[in-house]
């Protein structure tokens, strides 16, 4: 390792790579610095916050997977993910409180008009398709899937396929039917209804919502709590229960579902985990370097939504206002748990000036999000949420 090398390494504030270019193994070093180069080195302080990036860096590093592969896994890690980023917290708010309202009425009648109409009014004045039945193909690369995508239903045959649907559920008699056979039935009703994708986007909400509507009507006692906390996996469960690949060796597999379902209608504690979830996850293979990147990957996405969950409960317990709810939680995104920052920070992230930055730290630390950080220089804060 040469001295500008080194010199270069001094500079970077907790460089990701730095073991790498340390070791000084030529094809490593080469490669560590692709990637330093690729993510940008004056970002380096912010890549601390993305550890899949950095793990999927070091497989590639250590040779164990492709730069192919690791841009394949990238790609779809944040084409995923970035449904949960915080543009769509606005989104996400209005159609929870709309959720609420769909839930708090009696009323429900087991009818597509019925599930068209909760898609409508969960969606109106966000997406102009609201209430449409799409009239277009779609296909969703699915990080379950590794990047495939569930057959949708055709364009023209959505609305015969919907009814089809109601007619065969409407048929069923429930009457001495044991309770698995009722779940799995149940299982079965929603899966298909969910895979007909008559929508452009919001399918899932509208099939929970819907869902929990009939589920009521038949004597269930059921909220969307579960269906909200576990929301990526009830879609990762249904695409699970809507996919088959022969060549692969994956066949539409419904145990996912109705695990969820278990502890739905069951009061069963049956852990729901996502990596189960994986084509690529094998029980039997904890020590391999691609179940370990799956494993990886899956904590990550998960600590971070629990966390966020976690911030967003607090927030909606308080009386925050919808503005400073999105600072907060755009905050959070850029700072996590780990860094320490103060006014010239919020003033950056939010594009804000210096007052209203100052009220929002002081809102943040009464609202006990934050702590104050003793020695780091005057008014330093760091999340504790
Ligand atoms: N039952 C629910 N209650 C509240 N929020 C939910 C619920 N289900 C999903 N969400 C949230 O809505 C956002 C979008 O969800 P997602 O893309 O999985 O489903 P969808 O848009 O309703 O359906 P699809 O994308 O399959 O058409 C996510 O941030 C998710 O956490
Ligand atoms: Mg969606």
């Amino acid at each position: 390792m040469d001295k500008k090398n080194n010199k270069k390494i001094d500079d970077l504030h907790k460089d990701p790579f730095e073991e790498y270019l340390k070791i000084g193994e030529p094809e490593k070093v080469d490669k560590a610095y692709a990637w330093q180069t690729a993510v940008g080195l004056q970002d380096v302080d912010k890549l601390s916050t993305s550890d899949y990036l950095m793990n999927t860096a070091r497989e590639n590093i250590e040779g164990e997977i492709s730069i192919d592969e690791a841009k394949r896994r990238i790609d779809s890690y944040y084409k995923e993910s970035a449904e949960h980023k915080p543009e769509r917290t606005e989104e996400a708010d209005k159609v929870s409180v709309r959720i609420a309202e769909i839930l708090s009425e009696k009323s429900f009648v087991f009818s597509p008009t019925q599930y068209i109409s909760i898609h409508r009014r969960l969606f109106l004045g966000i997406y102009s398709h609201a209430g449409k039945i799409r009239d277009y193909d779609i296909s969703k690369r699915e990080w379950v899937l590794d990047g495939a995508s569930v057959m949708y239903g055709g364009a023209n045959e959505l609305r015969e396929t919907l009814e089809y649907d109601f007619n065969t559920e409407r048929e069923f008699d429930y009457s001495g039917r044991t309770m698995s056979e009722i779940i799995s039935h149940l299982t079965r009703f929603v899966s298909n209804l969910w895979q007909i994708h008559i929508f452009g986007e919001g399918n899932t909400r509208t099939t929970a919502v819907f869902f929990i509507k009939y589920l009521r009507s038949l004597g269930f006692n059921v909220t969307n709590d579960v269906f909200a906390k576990n929301a990526w996996y009830f879609r990762n469960s249904l695409v699970r229960a809507n996919y088959t690949n022969i060549q692969k060796g994956i066949h539409e597999d419904r145990s996912f579902l109705e695990v969820f379902l278990k502890n739905l209608l069951m009061g069963e504690n049956n852990e729901l985990k996502n990596r189960y979830m994986h084509i690529a996850w094998k029980e039997t293979t904890h020590s391999d370097g691609k179940q370990h990147i799956e494993q990886h990957i899956e904590r990550h996405i998960e600590h971070h939504i629990q966390e966020k969950n976690d911030l967003l409960s607090i927030l909606n317990e308080q009386a925050v206002s919808p503005k400073a709810k999105a600072n907060i939680l755009k905050l959070y995104e850029s700072f996590g748990l780990e860094k320490i920052f103060g006014r010239t920070d919020v003033v950056e992230v939010l594009s804000i000036t210096e007052k209203p930055a100052t009220t929002l730290l002081g809102k943040m630390y009464s609202l006990k999000l934050t702590e104050k950080i003793i020695g780091a220089g005057k008014g330093k804060y760091r999340f504790i949420v």
